[in-house]
């Protein structure tokens, strides 16, 4: 359950799934739909799509998601790690404003704890305008323990980015 110390706002939210495998139809998208499950309850997944392992590709869309859509939260899955084609964290770091870093901090801090795997993730997080994004890993239990880091921060977060909560002050 979500407290409402930001007034229960409901956000909007984009999702971005890296994978080449994914954008030829050749697997299916387990993490994406798994990242729209565990936030429904502080927002509306609105935009949705799989593009293949591309810095470009990746970038062009959290740029058409931020700055067309207006969207509040976008998530990339995929592409974080150290294989030849995992360009996830340099095309978010292309196109956003400020960093974040105690977002990946705490997840890895955190995912460590479950798998020493969790080091070998570069993932990032920045704001691009008034949208958040954040990098998770590919695989869908990736992407649910590192969303249960971070979920408890979120809506916090988002309501202080845009303007809606005015005080850090903790309840
Ligand atoms: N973090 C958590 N919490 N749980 C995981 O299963 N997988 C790790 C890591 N972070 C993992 C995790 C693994 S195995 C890799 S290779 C990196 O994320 C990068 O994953 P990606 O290339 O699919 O983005």
């Amino acid at each position: 359950m979500h407290n409402n110390e930001d007034n229960m706002a409901m956000f909007t939210i984009g999702i971005i799934t890296a994978s080449d495998k994914g954008a030829r139809g050749e697997r299916e998208d387990i993490s994406g739909k798994t990242i729209a499950r565990l936030l429904k309850d502080i927002g509306t997944t609105k935009e949705y799509t799989v593009v293949p392992d591309v810095q470009e590709l990746i970038s062009q869309e959290i740029v058409r998601m931020a700055d067309e859509c207006g969207i509040d939260l976008i998530l990339t899955t995929g592409g974080t790690g150290l294989g030849p084609r995992d360009v996830t964290p340099e095309a978010t770091l292309a196109v956003i404003d400020r960093l974040v870093p105690g977002i990946p901090e705490a997840i890895r801090a955190k995912s460590l704890e479950k798998t020493s795997r969790a080091m070998l993730s570069r993932a990032v997080a920045g704001v691009r305008g008034r949208t958040l994004i954040i990098n998770l890993p590919g695989s869908p239990r990736g992407v649910e323990e590192c969303l249960e880091v971070v979920l408890p921060a979120l809506e916090h977060g988002l309501a202080i980015m845009k303007g809606q909560a005015s005080e850090c002050a903790r309840h």
